[in-house]
């Protein structure tokens, strides 16, 4: 059994997976309500935060799969990409865990975590496929070979689709994390209401920073009251926008690549305009959309683990290298 720990971001995760891919406990501690206030994360109070829960939030998934560290094999923990001093209190407990009990310790990176959120219980798919990956932080194609391996295909030019989401939601008064909120206002809107920009760009690129500017002029040509009755209108049409950016995407990796089956993860797979847009896709499964641990335990058996205590020196990285 892999002990998975999370803490790239706003979320404190532990969560305990076998070997075969079988998910016995999953806890995850949103952070979401402390920073909302702030309007997005705030990388000191995040580690202050994860300080705080990391310890009690791997003692309750222990607890939730009635196992204790003695039915441990390794300590699996991400590694990067994310906010430094978020990833280092996730790293130190991870070292802590491992140290005291002689267990290996396996770094693994935050990205290959989303992917390997598709092995997890009854597994939806098996490489080769196209993978979109699509999160607060993220947004890339990559051409996924084996289930530890794959290959950048395109990634974002500026603002990642979760953030694109992130921004509008603010814009339009909806709070933060926005993505959730723009996909339940968006329910009760027109997407053909306003037409928001696609960027065309050449290859398998995404940019998402013109979609936020054209919101932003739309919201202030708007009066307070028009404003409140087109708000549904403009978030179905800005995430329609979104969702018709990725999707066009998909289809020309999956061209470009010849490969036929494509998979989705990351927070904004939860999207469900994104969901019907890709009918055939493979999304992962809702509760792994979002950041959480199982998917990194899940990664941590494709990985070379680190004997004791080899791992004692290592670090964190901010951005995938
Ligand atoms: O994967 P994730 O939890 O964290 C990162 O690794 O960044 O993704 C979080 C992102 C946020 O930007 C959030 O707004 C977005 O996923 N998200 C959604 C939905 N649920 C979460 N975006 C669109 N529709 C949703 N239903
Ligand atoms: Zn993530």
């Amino acid at each position: 059994m892999i002990l998975g720990i999370e803490t790239s971001c706003d979320e404190t995760a532990a969560a305990l997976v076998t070997d075969s891919g079988e998910v016995r406990a999953s806890v995850i501690a949103s952070q979401a309500e402390l920073h909302a206030r702030y309007g997005g994360v705030v990388p000191e109070i995040a580690s202050r935060r994860h300080l705080e829960l990391v310890g009690p939030v791997a003692r309750e998934a222990l607890a939730a799969a009635g196992a204790s560290l003695e039915d441990v094999d390794a300590i699996a923990v991400t590694q990067g990409p994310g906010l430094v001093g978020a990833l280092l209190v996730g790293v130190s407990a991870a070292k802590a865990l491992a140290w005291s009990r002689k267990l290996p310790l396996v770094p693994v990176d935050h990205l290959d975590g989303h992917i390997a959120s598709l092995y997890l219980d009854a597994t939806p798919i098996e490489p080769p496929f196209v993978c979109l990956l699509a999160s607060g932080g993220h947004t890339q194609l990559r051409a996924v070979r084996g289930r530890g391996s794959s290959e950048l295909l395109g990634t974002t030019l500026d603002d990642a689709a979760g953030e694109a989401f992130d921004k509008g939601a603010r814009l339009l008064g909806l709070g933060y994390p926005g993505g959730a909120s723009i996909d339940r206002l968006a329910q009760e809107g027109d997407p053909t209401a306003f037409a928001f920009p696609v960027a065309k760009l050449a290859g398998l690129d995404f940019s998402f920073s013109g979609l936020k500017t054209a919101l932003l002029y739309a919201v202030k040509r708007l009066e307070e009251a028009e404003l409140d009755a087109r708000r549904a209108d403009l978030a179905a049409s800005y995430q329609h926008a979104i969702v018709t950016a990725l999707s066009r995407r998909v289809a020309d990796a999956a061209r470009k690549t010849g490969l036929d089956r494509v998979a989705v993860v990351g927070g904004v797979a939860a999207n469900s305009g994104l969901r019907e847009s890709l009918p055939d896709a493979v999304f992962a499964p809702l509760a792994y959309c979002t950041d959480n641990a199982a998917m990194i335990a899940s990664a941590a058996r494709f990985v070379e683990p680190l004997p004791y205590p080899r791992y004692l020196d290592l670090d964190v990285y901010a951005s995938r290298r």
